[in-house]
């Protein structure tokens, strides 16, 4: 990696570990505030906090109580140009939060002209790669901090890419220095879908790049995993968490649960709590390690 990217958004290895948590939903809140014991962080929609100054206060408030990382979905790390007021504005969003990092996903959600609406995956190509590596320097200059990108879901494979998308996100970190945010559900649900094995997947990430972790359910429709946020997450998910657990140390760790909310809060702090035994294991066994 070059010096001077890591110069300028800092080094992975100083994002402190910041525990497990849950993303923050507006229909969660009161039931967040009354479990911040049991919540060691959570996470918030960047574009939730974009349009008026009182939800920036609400922020403020959330940020005495939890530390807070913003997740955004709109930045479109992937287009040929970023779009710059965007960037300003999740900026503020970003310096609000004083998280050490922030997150978006690895995928394009605009054209020139055009608003796509929903996450897509990249052409996994060289010129990509170029265009994806230089706005990701941008964003992390801007921002002053890492950015770290998530894996997406994809129900089709672009045709004619010229690399994988693993060897394209540890091209990219190599490049800039990012890191990854590594959704364990969103990698199952591609496994499952398109038939490969995850944990050989997992094995070919840089998995010591890896900052933060997404657990997430979803459910079955005519015969493909769909990720929709709205169940528990499945054993399959839990099983590569343990799997990854066993390789590296899981820093970070966020349940997302966006819809069908459970009628007891337990039924999602009972996830966080079970997501933090593998976040303490390496912590607690390190000092004893080779
Ligand atoms: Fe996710």
């Amino acid at each position: 990696m070059n010096p001077e990217n890591q110069a300028t958004a800092g080094p992975l290895s100083s994002i402190p570990a910041l525990g497990s948590g849950i993303g923050f939903r507006r229909e969660l809140k009161q039931d967040i505030l009354d479990a911040r014991d049991e919540i060691d962080f959570i996470e918030v929609v960047t574009e939730q906090y974009l349009t008026d100054s009182n939800q920036l206060t609400e922020l403020e408030e959330l940020r005495d109580i939890f530390p807070i990382v913003p997740h955004g979905v709109r930045l479109s790390i992937g287009s040929a140009a970023l779009d710059q007021e965007y960037l300003r504005a999740i900026k503020l969003v970003s310096d609000t939060c004083r998280a050490p990092y922030y997150s978006e996903h690895l995928a394009v959600t605009r054209a020139p002209g055009i608003e796509i609406g929903h996450l897509s995956p990249l052409w996994f190509t060289e010129a990509v790669l170029e265009q994806t590596v230089n706005n990701v320097l941008r964003v992390q200059d801007t921002l002053g901090k890492p950015l770290i990108l998530e894996n997406i879901t994809y129900l089709f494979d672009i045709p004619r890419a010229t690399m994988t998308q693993t060897e394209f996100l540890g091209r990219l970190v190599e490049s800039t220095g990012c890191g990854i945010l590594l959704d364990l559900t969103n990698l199952y649900t591609n496994a499952t879908n398109h038939d490969f094995d995850p944990l050989a997947a997992l094995d070919g990430l840089p998995l010591d790049k890896v900052v933060q972790l997404h657990l997430a359910g979803g459910y079955w429709s005519q015969g493909i995993l769909i990720d929709a946020h709205c169940e528990p997450v499945a054993q399959g998910t839990w099983a590569l968490l343990e799997a990854l657990a066993n390789r590296v140390q899981v820093k970070a760790c966020i349940l997302e649960h966006d819809d069908n909310f459970p009628d007891h809060f337990s039924v999602l702090s009972d996830q966080v709590r079970r997501a933090r035994e593998f976040v303490e294991r390496r912590r607690v066994e390190e000092p004893y390690g080779p």
